[in-house]
């Protein structure tokens, strides 16, 4: 029997994404409603100690050797230097980051590398103020640019920092954007706007495609390919002037990288799932609640690994939207 999380096309999943909140202090437009949403009830998001099992036999037992930490925002979630120190502390030790809105990372940043955290990614549509205020509904771009450099001063490189662009919106801030992160050396990557928002108001004519970023980037730089193998990873990368300065697009959408896919997600409460897409989950809570052993819990995982589809199904005809919106998946 093979221990690790393998499906039937022969992917292994050595990555896993935990959500730690579905709780956000922004409302980004393409992600949920000015309202904010009916978070999950308390006793259902697992407890420090569930959470922290969990992936324990994720380390253990399936094979996972990088661990990326997401929400919602998970700087929200009490107890996170915590939580980061235990997962650093299982063994064989897990490479660990987080992908963050970055309010409030100024004054923590260097407290979680210390904690053992190794990567930050942060979310940065704009760099002008007013159109920030657009996007994510709050007025707090000097806190995400502050926390993005204390992330940079406390050691944790490299620095990247994701972008989505969207038409009418902040699609003339790709240039600007770049030469910011060139400039404070944080690796910026643009992101395809995928249809993840809790109001299903996606529409695939408002998405900047890569093509388009590219051919927008190309009008003010030199971008040459990447010279390193891609793996697993969702941007695809080029050098900018030459180098050493590098930019990613993350084309979930028209340039799809399911083939590739190595990564496991586990949600806030608790449910394991094999694609951001995919409805198929298994509440590992409930199992572990209900007393279920160590390896019990592991044969629930692969088994639900072992159903993941071969992608996401975005450009088929008939596509749904998965029930769950991204800031209750972790991106
Ligand atoms: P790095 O290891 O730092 O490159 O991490 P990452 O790019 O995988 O992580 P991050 O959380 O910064 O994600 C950036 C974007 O990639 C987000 O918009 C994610 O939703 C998207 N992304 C991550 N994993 C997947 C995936 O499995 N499928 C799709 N379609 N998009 C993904
Ligand atoms: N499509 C693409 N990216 C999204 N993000 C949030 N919602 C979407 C969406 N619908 C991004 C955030 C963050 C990353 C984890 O995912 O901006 O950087
Ligand atoms: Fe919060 Fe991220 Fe959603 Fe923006 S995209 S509202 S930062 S969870």
């Amino acid at each position: 029997e093979n221990p690790a999380l393998i499906d039937t096309f022969g992917r292994v999943a050595t990555d896993l994404r935990v959500s730690l909140t579905d709780r956000c202090n922004l409302r980004c437009t393409y992600c949920m409603p000015a309202e904010g949403l009916d978070w999950m009830p308390g006793e259902q998001v697992l407890s420090d100690d569930e959470l922290v099992r969990l992936v324990r036999i994720a380390v253990e037992r399936l094979g996972v050797t990088d661990i990326r930490l997401t929400g919602g925002e998970p700087l929200l979630r009490a107890g996170l230097e915590e939580i980061v120190a235990r997962i650093t502390a299982l063994s064989p030790r897990p490479k660990l980051s987080m992908t963050t809105n970055g309010i409030g990372l100024a004054r923590r940043a260097a407290g979680l590398a210390e904690a053992g955290l190794n990567r930050i990614n942060v979310s940065l549509d704009t760099i002008d103020p007013e159109t920030f205020v657009k996007i994510t509904r709050r007025d707090r771009l000097s806190h995400v640019l502050a926390g993005l450099a204390a992330a940079r001063d406390a050691g944790m490189a490299p620095v990247k920092v994701n972008a989505v662009l969207m038409r009418g919106v902040n699609e003339a801030e790709a240039v600007p954007l770049l030469k910011f992160c060139l400039a404070e050396g944080y690796h910026l990557r643009f992101i395809e706007q995928m249809p993840l928002d809790a109001q299903h108001g996606w529409n695939r004519g408002e998405m900047i495609t890569a093509a388009e970023i590219l051919a927008k980037l190309e009008a003010s730089f030199e971008l040459t390919p990447f010279p390193a193998a891609r793996g697993g990873a969702p941007a695809e990368r080029w050098l900018v002037d030459g180098g050493p300065g590098d930019v990613g697009v993350i084309a979930s959408v028209t340039r799809p990288f399911c083939a590739a896919c190595e990564r496991t997600r586990l949600t806030a409460d608790g449910a394991v799932r094999s694609c951001l897409f995919s409805n198929d989950e298994t509440d590992l809570r409930s199992l572990a609640r209900a007393g279920a052993r160590d390896e019990e819990i592991a044969d629930a995982w692969r088994a639900t690994m072992w159903g993941k589809l071969a992608g996401h199904e975005i450009n088929d005809a008939g596509f749904a939207q998965p029930i769950r919106p991204m800031s209750a998946i972790g991106g």
